[in-house]
Formats: structure tokens, C-alpha cells, sequence
């Protein structure tokens, strides 16, 4: 299996929200999350990743149900756990859930989902979304006791977060990459799916490939910010061509 590469589509409505969201309705509201989505299916996507977070910065409800209609790559939600979020991800029916720690006033998703301290209240969730046919990921802190309570849960995936390996350099960098090895290498022993993301960009992608068992990476930023220059379908392509080193130097 190579290496899959979900693309997160947030901020392409970022920049609509920047000038629309008091006029949601104008028929001038662009860009457009649909079109971007179709873009990166063309240029190598193999899913399509959104967050409507409680705050609606970016993507709204509307977007998410027109993506689930409209575009036909597998689709990651990712949410926060709550009650409100639960119906609209159970109403919409994603292919998959990612369920991220979510609080008003950070920039993006800060740090992963502690799901030691928050095991009960995602148990219910977790059930919940299986139960509906949905694959839960948790969005966790390359840590052995997250990675263990995440397979106590049954998450049949885990997404480690690679915020703080993209913002580190030198010694301190290869110790979280020595982290993240060691979170997959468990993930993986206890059947859990591995995917990784935030912060990955087309210069530090292969400082990851020494990470076994990686199955999907998820990456929005650098995407959206390298479309500015090269167009939204080629930035994927381009992406997507590095990827495909992974699997000779991973095995
Ligand atoms: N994975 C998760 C859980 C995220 O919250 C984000 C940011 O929205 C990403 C991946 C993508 O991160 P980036 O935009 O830095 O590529």
C-alpha cells in the first residue's frame, strides 16, 4: 500500500470567510471548497479533509453536506467531541471522524486530543459513530499512553500529530521524530491504522520517512498556501509525487 495523502480543504474556506461570511449568500462567495476538492482528486488526493469547528471559521455545515453529495472522495471530518457536532457528523455520515481537542481561541488544532483524561466521553461518541457505519481516528500527541488508550477505545485509527516536529529543528527535532517512530511502531502492534499531520510541508515531508507503518498523511496549509502560486490541482500533484518515496526507505 503507498502512502495515501488526504488533503484538507479548511482554508480555501478561509479565504472565503475572509470576505463572505457576513454575506454567505452573495453569488460572488469564492473560492469555493467543491471546486477546490475536485481539484486535488485530479491532482492525486485520495481524500478529502474538512473541520467545522464550533465557531464555523471556515467550513460551514452547507459545505460539508455539498462535498458529501457533489464530490466523490472518501471524506475526513474532523470535530470536536460534542453533542452537536455528534448529530451533524451522524446526519452527514463522512467516511471517516476524526475527533480533535477544539477550543475557541487557538489559531488551529494546538496539541492532540487527550483521550486518557477524556476516555469516558469519547467512548460514547466512538461507539456512536461505529455504530453508524463511520471510522473513528483520534487525534493524538505521539505518546504511549494515548496510543494505548486509543486501541482501549477502538479508534481503528490514530492520527499522531506532527505539529511539534514541524516546528522544531535539529536535536530537538530528531527526538520528536524518535517519538513519533516509537507512538507508530505501538500503534501499529496494536492493529490501529497510522496517519500523521499538521504542520507537514514539501521540505520537511521526508524528515517523516523514517516513521514506519504511516498509511495516510493529512495536509492543508502548505497546499492551499503553494496553490496561491501554482494552482490548487498542481499543488496537490506535486505533493503527492514526493509522497511516493515513502515505502522504499520505510521498509
Ligand atoms: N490534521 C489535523 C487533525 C488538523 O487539525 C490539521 C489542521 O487543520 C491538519 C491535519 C492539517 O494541518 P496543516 O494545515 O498544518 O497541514
Amino acid at each position: 500500500m503507498s502512502l495515501l495523502l488526504g488533503v484538507n480543504i479548511d482554508h480555501v474556506a478561509t479565504l472565503r470567510q475572509a470576505r463572505y461570511a457576513l454575506v454567505p449568500d452573495s453569488p460572488n462567495a469564492e473560492p469555493s471548497p467543491l471546486q477546490a476538492a475536485l481539484a486535488a482528486e485530479k491532482g492525486g488526493a485520495d481524500s478529502i479533509t474538512i473541520h467545522v469547528r464550533g465557531d464555523r471559521r471556515h467550513m460551514q455545515m452547507e459545505d460539508a453536506f455539498e462535498l458529501k453529495e457533489r464530490q466523490t472522495l472518501p471524506l475526513n471530518l474532523e470535530m470536536g467531541n460534542t453533542r452537536e457536532m455528534l448529530d451533524f457528523a451522524l446526519k452527514l455520515s463522512p467516511t471517516f471522524v476524526c475527533l480533535v481537542p477544539e477550543t475557541r481561541e487557538e489559531v488551529t488544532t494546538e496539541g492532540g486530543l487527550d483521550v486518557v483524561t477524556h476516555f469516558g466521553d469519547l467512548k460514547s461518541s466512538i461507539v456512536q459513530l461505529q455504530e453508524a457505519g463511520i471510522k473513528v481516528s483520534l487525534f493524538i500527541d505521539p505518546e504511549d499512553s494515548q496510543v494505548k488508550a486509543s486501541a482501549d477505545l477502538g479508534a481503528q485509527m490514530v492520527e499522531l500529530h506532527t505539529g511539534a516536529f514541524s516546528n522544531l529543528t535539529g536535536q530537538a527535532q530528531e527526538e520528536e521524530i524518535s517519538r513519533l517512530k516509537m507512538a507508530a511502531e505501538l500503534g501499529h502492534s496494536l492493529g490501529l491504522q497510522v496517519n500523521a499531520g499538521h504542520g507537514i510541508n514539501y521540505e520537511n515531508l521526508e524528515k517523516l520517512w523514517v516513521v514506519p507503518h504511516l498509511a495516510e498523511l493529512n495536509i492543508g496549509h502548505t497546499i492551499v498556501a503553494r496553490s496561491v502560486f501554482v494552482g490548487f490541482e498542481q499543488a496537490v500533484r506535486e505533493l503527492h509525487e514526493r509522497m511516493q518515496s515513502y515505502q522504499e526507505t520505510s521498509a
